[in-house]
């Protein structure tokens, strides 16, 4: 019988990323909306290794993140997860950065985190099968290695994005790679996350879709938006009228929120398959060689000490970005063209 591609992507989810071994604990959230076929798939997989796996199951909650609690026994849910090795969020609204979340990631060690939410099938396939693990592995490792050698970083695109900031090697580089053997927060592959020296940001992102307040667009055109950034922090908005408009209305009820309009961070996707708009956010966010910057709430986990927290996070998303580690462009309109980033790439689709 050929296998299904909820087999593939259990498969590679369980063995390939999480590496779960015989005898440990994997806890799936979910949701009266979430993808069950797939989550029954990784229950299967999970049984044929002996690795005991639990479902969670509640209503759909109203938001994502700590609004994402109001159908969950929140102490009960947070007990359960200090048990486990690897804990899939699989709700259809996701629990990250929730209290249950920054609960267990602070204090179960050897937590592995997956973030999927309730993505159909067919995307988790493109995203979790679509390249050679090894060579994404090998690509993100030499890219942190070299921002981490690096003073600034300058992202640029033909919409008329050029912005700089500081690099500081304190802040956490979260790499989704296929790689997720080791505790920690992983959300689909593939990408790379930098969180910029604090205060540092200085120039314009002009960016074509605004992820405010859930996966789907709050703002998408064919035009940019600029968003022109100063110590750090949204000075200005402007561009195209949609997305400037909300953008704009967005931080009017934010005004008493010190760092809603701070820069958070900047992610470059790196998925393979993926090159066009999609107007789903965790899709957009890992279009190859585009830029998606955050603003505002930066967990104290990426972000140590203390984080930078904030009651909102925007996702904006620059498509074909160039981008330089100091003086090096390392990427050029969204495809690696410096040779020993582009070996590697090139090698690197199934
Ligand atoms: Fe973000």
């Amino acid at each position: 019988m050929e296998k299904s591609k909820e087999r593939y992507v259990a498969e590679a989810m369980i063995n390939e990323y999480l590496k779960m071994k015989k005898g440990e604990y994997l806890a799936i959230t979910a949701d009266q909306d979430s993808n069950f076929k797939q989550l029954e798939a990784y229950l299967e997989v999970c049984h044929e290794n002996d690795v005991a796996c639990t479902i969670l199951k509640t209503a759909t909650p109203p938001g994502q993140s700590k609004a994402a609690e109001a159908t969950v026994p929140v102490e009960a849910t947070k007990e359960f997860l200090m048990n486990v090795d690897c804990w899939i969020d699989a709700g259809s609204m996701g629990l990250l950065y929730s209290d249950i979340y920054e609960h267990v990631m602070e204090n179960n060690k050897k937590m592995r985190y997956m973030l999927t939410i309730h993505l159909p099938t067919d995307m988790l396939y493109d995203m979790y099968c679509s390249f050679h693990v090894e060579k994404m592995v090998e690509l993100t490792n030499l890219i942190k290695k070299r921002y981490n050698e690096s003073k600034a970083i300058t992202v640029r695109n033909s919409d008329g994005m050029d912005i700089t900031f500081e690099v500081d090697t304190n802040n956490f580089i979260a790499m989704d790679n296929g790689d997720a053997s080791i505790p920690g927060m992983y959300t689909p592959p593939a990408d790379i996350n930098f969180i910029p020296k604090q205060g540092t940001a200085k120039g314009t992102i002009a960016c074509r879709v605004v992820y405010a307040a859930s996966q789907e667009p709050d703002a998408i055109s064919d035009e940019p938006a600029f968003i022109h950034i100063d110590e750090g922090r949204v000075v200005g908005i402007d561009g195209e009228k949609n997305a400037s408009e909300f953008l704009n209305n967005w931080y009017k009820k934010f005004e008493y929120d010190k760092n809603a309009r701070m820069i958070a961070h900047v992610l470059v996707g790196l998925l393979p398959g993926s090159k066009e708009i999609a107007s789903y956010c965790v899709i957009d966010e890992r279009i190859y060689g585009a830029a998606c910057w955050g603003i505002g709430h930066v967990s104290a986990l990426d972000m140590p000490p203390e984080g930078q927290p904030s009651d909102t996070h925007v996702d904006v998303i620059c498509p074909r970005i160039t981008i330089l580690f100091d003086d090096q462009v390392i990427m050029e309109n969204g495809e690696f063209t410096c040779p020993e980033f582009k070996t590697i790439a090139d090698v690197m689709v199934k």
